[in-house]
């Protein structure tokens, strides 16, 4: 057999598949339920003004125009701004159960990640790394000042991190989708990300931000600056976004 065929690529497609004749089993036992938000209620917390959606857009055209764009300016974001990113990533836009559903679909409504942002010029945010709580609407302070060094050395010295005003960082929230696919979650929580880049994506093209998803990052680094284990939670996609 080909070697590339025993490689985790494969694998991972091939170990993860339904079968019409072969009843679904696993070796995993027990997956533990986990919160279906994170929150920090110890961090102190910005409430964000609310997002501007009567920004005028048409979606064709910011489809049209979407690009991966690295050659931001060091001009700050507007807190409005940053808000209206937000909200197109992770904004409740109502309710069904427990479920909070969101701008961008999950598998089983169960939003299996976690918001960060490193926030390096934002008008009237302090520089520092955030948790975004998406049940308020809210930024939860986690450290203060300037990671640009950390962040765009973790980023294998990208310069769009480097000029970025502001970095979004995703965390997969593995045991969040595990709980119900088991393994199949592997498929899943990236699939989901995708949703949501794509919203933030669209929605800076319509502000005439310039955006770039990153997917090549030292991930032990990230999750170091995160303080997070990198295995029930660990980063899995950034985005940087700033004015051009
Ligand atoms: C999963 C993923 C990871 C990516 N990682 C990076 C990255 O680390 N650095 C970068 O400059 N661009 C990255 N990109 C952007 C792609 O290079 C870009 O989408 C592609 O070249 C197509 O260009 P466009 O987005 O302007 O249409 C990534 C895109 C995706 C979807």
């Amino acid at each position: 057999m080909a070697l590339y065929k025993e490689g985790l690529a494969f694998g991972y497609i091939q170990g993860t598949k339904y079968h019409r004749d072969k009843p679904l089993k696993d070796h995993l036992g027990p997956i533990p339920a986990v919160q279906s938000c994170k929150t920090y209620p110890d961090a102190e917390r910005l409430k964000l003004p609310q997002p501007d959606l009567n920004h005028p857009a048409n979606l064709w055209q910011c489809m049209t125009r979407r690009r991966s764009e690295r050659d931001t300016t060091t001009e700050p974001l507007s807190l409005n701004e940053l808000s209206t990113l937000l909200w197109s990533a992770q904004g409740v836009t109502a309710r069904a159960g427990i479920h909070l559903l969101r701008t961008a679909p999950s598998a089983g409504a169960l939003y299996p990640f976690e918001t960060y942002l490193y926030v390096d010029h934002v008008e009237d945010i302090p520089q520092g790394l955030y948790h975004f709580d998406v049940a308020s609407f809210a930024l939860e302070r986690l450290k203060d000042g300037s990671f640009n060094r950390d962040m765009t050395k973790a980023c294998l010295g990208q310069p769009v991190v480097r000029r970025a005003a502001v970095v979004f960082i995703w965390t997969a929230m593995m045991l969040r989708c595990m709980v119900k696919y088991r393994d199949r979650a592997v498929r899943y929580i990236p699939m989901d990300l995708g949703h949501v880049c794509q919203n933030v994506q669209l929605a800076a093209t319509a502000m005439d931000l310039g955006s770039c998803p990153i997917g090549a990052f030292f991930d032990d680094d990230i999750n170091r600056l995160l303080e997070i284990d990198g295995e029930d939670e660990t980063a899995l996609y950034l985005i940087t976004v700033g004015r051009m």
